[in-house]
Formats: C-alpha cells, structure tokens, sequence
C-alpha cells in the first residue's frame, strides 16, 4: 500500500524525521524564504498532512486541497490558523500542549526575575562599561519578587505552572483573571479569582497568559496600565498584540509602572528602530518561551505524531476544538 504523502515547511530534529519516514512519504521546504500563498496551496493539493509551524492556514488556502486531512502546528498557541474554515474542509487543525508548560513557566519566572530585579537593565550598564559605584545606588535598585502579589490574566495550564513556582518558590499571594474558576490552584496554592480591575490595581507583577482572540486583542491598553500600580512589573509570554503596545511605550517612558518584561510582539522579529530598544526599563526576549532542545523536540515530535495519525486517516491526539 502507498504511504500518505506529507508536507513539510521546515526541517525537524533526526529523531523525529525517521517516525514520520517509518508512516509517510514527505517532502521538506528547504529554501530560506518562505513559501509563497500559491505555492503552498499547490504543495498542499497533492500532501495528505502538512506540518505548517511558521506558516498560517485559513479555508482559502485549502478549499481545493482534496486529498489534506490535517494542519499540524508544532506550538501550542495556533492564532495563525482558522480551525473552523480548515474544518468546513475536513482538515483536522492540531497543535502540541500539554509538553511545554513547565518551560514556558520557567521563562515567564526568568521574565519575572530580570523585570524586577533590573537583570537584563544592569547587565547591559556592565557590558558597556558603565560598572561604577553610582550603579548599585537608591536609583538603580529593584524590586523584590517574594512575598508579593503575582496576578495571573489567563490561568491554563501554564498559568497554573507559573503560580507553582511562585507559590512554592517565593511565598508570593496569587490573584487571577480567568473566564472559568480553577479550584485546584485555589484550593493547593490560596490563588484568589478576581476581576481584571482588581487584579491590575492589587498585583506587583502581571502576567500575561491569553490566547490571542478578538477578545484579547490589546486587552491591556492605556486604561488597563493607568490601574496598575507605579511599581508594578507587565510580563508578557502570551502573545505580543494583546497588549497595546504603543500604550506600554508611553507607560513605560512616564514611568506611570515599573517595567515589562517581554518575550512577544505585535511585530516579530521586533524591528532594529522599535522604541522598545531604547528603554531602560524592559527586558525583551525573543519569543523563547518553549525553546530549550529538550522541549522543542518533544513538540516536534508531538507534531508529528498528530500529522502522522492525521495523514493516516486517524482522529489526532491534539485536534483544536473551537
Ligand atoms: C507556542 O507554542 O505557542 C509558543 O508561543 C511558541 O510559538
């Protein structure tokens, strides 16, 4: 019997290349730029399965792609892609949870640290040179992380991994914003859920965790960063364009909250004259939220489990349900 036919944009570790070899036949887009709309849907109309991580998908792109079954996206956040449009078209939408969250939280704590404590600020001054006694003056100093008020805005399971560590780690309180209550981070970790307003006038640090909806979108603008504390810290892991970015800029350089620390952007990569670069008051990180080997491998294997099962004619583990 002929194996499926499978499609993929970007290169994966051996490992996980040799288990889709073992079910699928595949072809790997290995040219720097990206494939064009036309092109894809060309590639798409003759693959059983593609994996599509840096790439986007809408029912446009696939409405005369017969033989595709699924769109495997080896993240967990899939706001490129249009799972009900790919559905009207029988394509399962999968994406990889469950096996980043204990990283991710770890990156939001690193956030969390080097905003408060003026890590990245103070590493940059002894890069540069710039080491002198009126370094660690009054002006300079940070802000302590334990034992004060975390407030998570979005509360999954990565949320639930952030207020594990904060909880265990750095005695803090936790307040948080979610659509449904969480009982067992309330019950194990005293986490408290509020209302937005509350939880941006009470909290020292928060943390974004949103999916990025209609919703979400700049869900924390001018209003929103007014209620927060001066010496509050925004941390974003979620994604860049729920925060209003050109509000933040101006919270930040008025110095109307303490800092952010930002791993996402409403454009990445963040461009070399964004007026983010010049604050001293942010640490930026470059979307690494899942990227250490181990987990990046883990996704890419989950991926291609579920554009594997997908290809096969099998309902994947990971099908996005909207
Ligand atoms: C995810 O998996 O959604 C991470 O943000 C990486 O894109």
């Amino acid at each position: 019997m002929n194996k499926p036919h499978v499609f993929l944009a970007q290169s994966v570790p051996d490992s996980v290349l040799s288990y889709i070899a073992d079910h699928c036949d595949y072809t790997i887009w290995d040219k720097d730029e990206k494939p064009t709309t036309e092109q894809l849907k060309e590639i798409l109309r003759h693959s059983d399965g593609a994996l599509l991580t840096s790439l986007s998908a809408d029912e446009e792109l696939v409405k005369n792609c017969e033989r595709l079954k699924v769109i495997s996206t080896a993240t967990v956040g899939y706001d490129r892609f249009d799972p009900i449009g790919l559905a009207k078209h029988n394509v399962y939408l999968t994406n990889t949870p469950y096996v980043l969250d204990e990283t991710v939280a770890d990156l939001l704590f690193g956030l969390i640290l080097s905003g408060s404590r003026r890590i990245a600020e103070l590493h940059k001054e002894v890069i540069d040179g710039n080491w002198t006694d009126k370094t660690t003056q009054p002006s300079l100093y940070g802000q302590d992380v334990y034992k004060k008020t975390l407030g998570i805005i979005g509360m999954g399971r990565i949320g639930e991994k952030v207020v594990h560590r904060a909880k265990e780690g750095f005695n803090m309180s936790v307040l948080y914003h979610n659509r449904s209550a969480r009982p067992e981070a309330e019950e194990r970790y005293g986490a408290k859920k509020v209302e937005l307003d509350t939880l941006l006038e009470e909290s020292d640090i928060v943390v974004l965790m949103v999916p990025l909806t209609e919703e979400t979108t700049h869900l924390i603008g001018k209003e929103e960063l007014s209620k927060m504390k001066q010496t509050a810290l925004l941390v974003n892991g979620a994604r860049g364009p729920v925060i209003d970015e050109k509000a933040l800029i101006e919270a930040l350089t008025t110095n109307e909250i303490f800092g952010a620390a930002l791993d996402v952007f409403e454009q990445e990569p963040l461009p070399s004259n964004h007026p983010f670069l010049s604050l001293k008051n942010v640490t930026l990180t470059p979307h690494i939220g899942s990227a250490t080997a181990a987990t990046r491998e883990a996704m890419a294997m989950r991926a291609a489990e579920n554009l594997v099962a997908g290809a096969l004619g099998k309902t994947p583990v990971d099908v996005v349900k909207k």
